[in-house]
């Protein structure tokens, strides 16, 4: 049996048939209003994501299933809500055709990533290109370039971590070429932008929270630097040290540890461009296709989209 193309079921009608391999990337357990329960879920290939539900009877074949494997086999029909598509599921079965998860996920090629990572890192201070080697290194380096970005937001696949972070040393590159009053913390906000989200390495495993995820990667982030405070302030100083801390601590701005320096939060705003900017592309490629354009008609064309 095939695995289910993801990118194609988005644009089918609502009534249609799907069956063959999914990979489940996250699930819930939930009630309707009326108390009846049912799962809600996305399932994802090569980029493209949709949502599914699991109704009634086919409850406990899915729940046994996704105990034992992510990969499952379903038929299902398509089903639309605010114009928006996902797969009913009206049968799983177990057997996943010798499919992974590693056979749904587009990751990133590992030496591709290496080489165009060291190779911006070459824009950057001898200060800096060690410190960055003294983080990335060992079996710290083997996570980074592997982990995921994210479990589902942006990034999420193999590599992922890393091809965010580069891209992230690209657009702090523009910034601070653009602006010469950034000029003095340029040290700093290019480890800050390897460092920020680098507890993710263990805060996931391949894209799955693990034990203790809960405390964050901003938390983790700190933690490796701690293990390693001597070498920086050796290498840089000490303010270097607790204003990279800030940087981790507060570079997703939100609740009680806001961005408090001006590096932190400028390394806040790069996370969000990318990041921000990458999903909504990924959302495009994902359903945006069935938009409405200008109220009227759909469209397949990804240049056409009305934004809104
Ligand atoms: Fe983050
Ligand atoms: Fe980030």
């Amino acid at each position: 049996m095939l695995k289910v193309d993801v990118k194609s079921a988005l644009m089918k009608a609502k009534g249609d048939k799907v069956s063959g391999s999914v990979y489940v990337r996250s699930f819930d357990y939930r009630f309707t209003k009326s108390g009846d329960p049912f799962v809600t879920g996305y399932v994802s290939s090569q980029g493209c994501i949709i949502n599914f539900k699991v109704w009634r009877e086919a409850i406990e074949g899915f729940r046994s299933l996704i105990a034992v494997s992510r990969v499952i086999a379903i038929s299902g029909v398509i089903d639309t809500w605010n114009n928006i598509p996902s797969i009913v599921f009206e049968s799983v079965k177990a057997d996943s055709f010798g499919y992974t998860p590693l056979d749904f996920l587009s990751g990133y090629d590992r030496d591709k990533l290496e080489e165009t990572f060291y190779g911006v890192l070459e824009n950057t201070s001898p200060k800096v290109r060690s410190l960055v080697n003294k983080i990335i290194d060992g079996p710290v380096k083997d996570r980074f370039f592997t982990e995921y970005a994210a479990k589902l937001l942006h990034d999420a696949c193999p590599g992922g971590l890393a091809h965010h972070t580069i891209k992230m040393l690209r657009l702090a590159k523009t910034m601070v070429d653009n602006d010469d009053r950034l000029l003095p913390f340029s040290d700093l906000i290019y480890v800050g932008v390897v460092c920020h989200d680098i507890g993710k390495v263990r805060e996931f495993c391949m894209g799955e929270y693990v034990k203790n995820s809960f405390i964050s990667h901003s938390e983790y982030g700190c933690e490796m630097m701690y293990e390693i405070k001597e070498y920086i302030v050796d290498l840089f100083d000490e303010a270097f040290f607790y204003r990279l801390l800030s940087i981790i601590r507060g570079h997703h701005h939100v609740y009680e540890v806001k961005a408090k320096t001006v590096y932190a939060y400028i390394v806040h705003l790069i996370d969000m461009i990318d990041s921000q900017a990458t999903m909504f592309m990924d959302n495009l490629d994902s359903h945006a296709y069935k938009e409405m354009v200008n109220g009227e008609k759909p469209t397949e064309h990804f240049d056409e989209i009305y934004y809104y």
